[in-house]
């Protein structure tokens, strides 16, 4: 299935789903091409030393946030894109994504939705103490971090944890668990019925 990953930053899942993918020659999702919000991310370089395409579509260079998702949207389109990979996309797309690509956008958030949602969720979950956290993949609906959950990880939080220590426990899981995600949504195993996510066995 032929698949965009849409990238703010480091990129550390992207590179974790393309090395999943060179790994496998039967991957059923095809990274065809990586969007950033902003030029100059680490993501982007991945994205090039891997061979992929890449766009920029910058923020800044639009009015509003309708007119960046519409960008996204047609350059998504452009690439005869199919499945829709948030990895580290630090921007809220509105409800045309969700209705161009229904059940088909995947984002990954760095704790158990619905717990924490929204940006630094790491130091918001250290900050309140929590004895677990966790990672939860999810799909995008029309509300910020609040579709449907294909899965979740828990993730001990240790006693003297700062706030790096736990995000990186929090992004090994990460690596482990999006490629999966990303290979069952592409390979049509994964079933949305209401709220749950039904996997369904190959
Ligand atoms: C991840 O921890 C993810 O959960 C959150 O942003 C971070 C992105 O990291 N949404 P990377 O850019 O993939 O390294």
């Amino acid at each position: 299935m032929r698949t965009a990953v849409l990238i703010s930053g480091s990129g550390s899942n992207l590179q974790a789903i393309l090395d999943v993918r060179a790994n496998d020659p039967h991957y059923p999702a095809e990274p065809v091409l990586v969007v950033s919000d902003r030029p100059g991310v680490a993501g982007l370089a991945r994205a090039h030393d891997a061979g992929i395409v890449t766009e920029v579509v910058d923020w800044s260079d639009h009015p509003d946030r309708s007119a960046f998702t519409k960008a996204i949207c047609d350059v998504l389109d452009d690439h005869r894109v199919e499945l829709v990979v948030l990895a580290g996309f630090m921007r809220i797309l509105s409800e045309e994504a969700v209705r161009r690509f229904p059940n088909a956008i995947l984002n990954i958030h760095p704790a158990l939705l619905p717990a924490f949602p929204g940006a630094h969720a790491v130091e918001k979950a250290l900050a309140y103490g929590v004895k677990t956290t966790g990672v939860t993949v999810h799909f995008v609906d029309e509300h910020v971090d609040s579709g449907p959950i294909i899965a979740q990880e828990a993730v001990p939080v240790m006693a003297a944890d700062s706030v790096a220590t736990l995000h990186g426990r929090i992004q090994t899981i990460e690596h482990r668990l999006y490629p999966k995600c990303v290979a069952a949504a592409a390979a049509g195993r994964l079933r949305v019925q209401g709220r749950t996510v039904v996997w369904n066995e190959r």
